[in-house]
């Protein structure tokens, strides 16, 4: 078997850091805000970390297992650990979500660009609130500009794919990752400061239960796999570069811990700010868009030269948080490729490439000129959003749950988690009923409950 060249993390760090610029990305700053703003905040973000404890850091563990054990990407790990059966098409159901994934989590990633163009040259400045819902409307609708960036961004991941990652991903992600900490911690200190900004505070903070109806647990449910890269084998894929010696439950606690701070910094920045300006917190996938260009704006409007240099800081680290999610998410498609059908890396990553950027510009288009085209009355944008983060994901993991709860031996399973029995795992029993009973029974309840509604 030729394996194929990518990151073999070297130390602890590296592995978390790989798994971390996976986990975090537009899921966080863009999709967690949008997702609690229209489903009533604070509540939304309480039942999100309780997936994110029930069914994510367990699930994120056997994803490990399952890539660490069998050294396959996701499309060969399955058929590598129970061959002969049909768990083969759990690995084959995570390359095709992770495939619809990146088509439109593209064309989101291609708006970073041209707002850090906006930034750069200077098209922030003096614009009112009004001004900027009006200029994402208008870049949105736009046939031709969104397309224009998401060719670009798509041509930056297929470089890093075909370039191979290697040190250089990790290397970057190492200055990276903090700088975007660092960035967001300020941003949310400016954003709650300004006027107003309690009320913003306050939806974050308090609950109101009266709001929790079943599509806001299947919400908090989507986003959590979404965000922690679950439910696909992206972190699967990775943890087949996992050394012997890499802790598995620490590492998915330290990947969880990292992904949800951002995630709640994220909100942090965005509620107050737009409840300063007047912008509905629900305003959908635009909501980051338009909020931070304002909190630039007005938080450093007496200082063009920081809210400028703010700006451009801020748009390039998000842009490069997305590269790092959409190399992880092309990885997967093109080892597929790669491994199963012996294509070259660079054909597997040029058809992968090609294919995406015909879902994304389907998408994109359904934003403007396309948006009569409705799939049960949802965008196609929207629709393929709903179609993987709500229902493939959690899908999946649960079919991984239960892949490592009730099929894998169980001896390779504490192996794992022990790193041959060198380490402690006092959370073994407690993961294993988990992955045997919580989980499934819990997504599956979340699934007919919602299915209920959609009937
Ligand atoms: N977790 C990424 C984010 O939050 C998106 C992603 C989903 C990446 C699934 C890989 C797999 O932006």
């Amino acid at each position: 078997m030729r394996h194929h060249e990518r990151v073999s993390f070297g130390s602890r760090l590296g592995a978390i850091l790989a798994a971390a610029g996976s986990a975090v990305g537009l899921g966080n700053i863009w999709r967690f805000p949008f997702e609690a703003g229209n489903h009533g905040g604070a509540a939304f973000i309480l039942i999100y970390l309780g997936c994110v404890f029930i069914f994510g850091l367990p699930i994120m563990i056997s994803e490990f297992i399952i890539g660490r054990h069998s050294k396959a990407s996701t499309g060969r790990a399955y058929a590598v650990l129970a061959p002969g059966t049909p768990w083969k098409w759990v690995g084959y159901l995570g390359v095709l979500t992770g495939f619809l994934i990146l088509g439109y989590y593209s064309v989101v990633s291609g708006w970073t660009l041209e707002y850090i163009f906006q930034a750069a040259t200077g098209g922030f400045s003096g614009k009112t609130p009004d001004e900027f819902v009006a200029m994402f409307n208008d870049f949105s609708k736009d046939p031709l500009r969104p397309l224009l960036w998401l060719f670009v961004f798509m041509g930056l991941t297929h470089f890093v794919i075909v370039k191979g990652v290697k040190s250089g991903i990790e290397k970057s992600s190492k200055i990276m990752m903090p700088l975007l900490f660092v960035l967001i911690i300020l941003l949310a200190v400016c954003s709650i400061m300004l006027p107003g900004a309690g009320k913003g505070i306050e939806f974050l903070l308090k609950p109101d239960f009266s709001k929790v109806t079943s599509d806001v647990f299947l919400g908090a449910m989507g986003q959590a796999f979404f965000s922690l890269s679950l439910g696909m084998g992206c972190l699967s894929t990775y943890a087949s570069y996992f050394s012997k010696d890499i802790r598995l439950g620490h590492t998915a606690m330290s990947v969880g811990l990292i992904d949800t701070c951002v995630s709640v910094l994220a909100g942090l920045v965005i509620f107050p700010a737009a409840f300063s300006v007047g912008i509905q917190p629900d305003a959908g996938p635009s909501l980051i868009f338009i909020t931070l260009p304002n909190v630039f704006q007005q938080a450093f409007g007496n200082i063009p030269a920081l809210a400028y240099i703010c700006a451009v800081a801020f748009y390039v680290l998000l842009a490069l948080a997305a590269l790092t999610s959409t190399i992880s998410l092309h990885e997967v498609a093109t080892a597929f490729l790669h491994e199963k059908f012996q294509f070259s890396r660079g054909k597997a990553a040029r058809l992968i490439s090609c294919l995406c950027l015909l879902i994304g510009i389907v998408a994109s288009l359904s934003l403007g000129d396309w948006s009569e085209y409705r799939i049960a009355s949802l965008t196609i944008f929207d629709a393929l959003d709903f179609l993987t983060a709500k229902i493939m994901l959690p899908f999946g993991g649960m079919l991984a749950a239960i892949f490592v709860g009730w099929f894998l031996n169980r001896k390779i399973v504490r192996d794992e988690v022990t790193n041959n029995g060198r380490i402690k795992a006092p959370y073994y029993s407690l993961f294993l009923f988990i992955l045997k009973f919580v989980a499934p029974i819990g997504i599956s309840f979340i699934f007919i409950n919602e299915l209920g509604w959609l009937g």
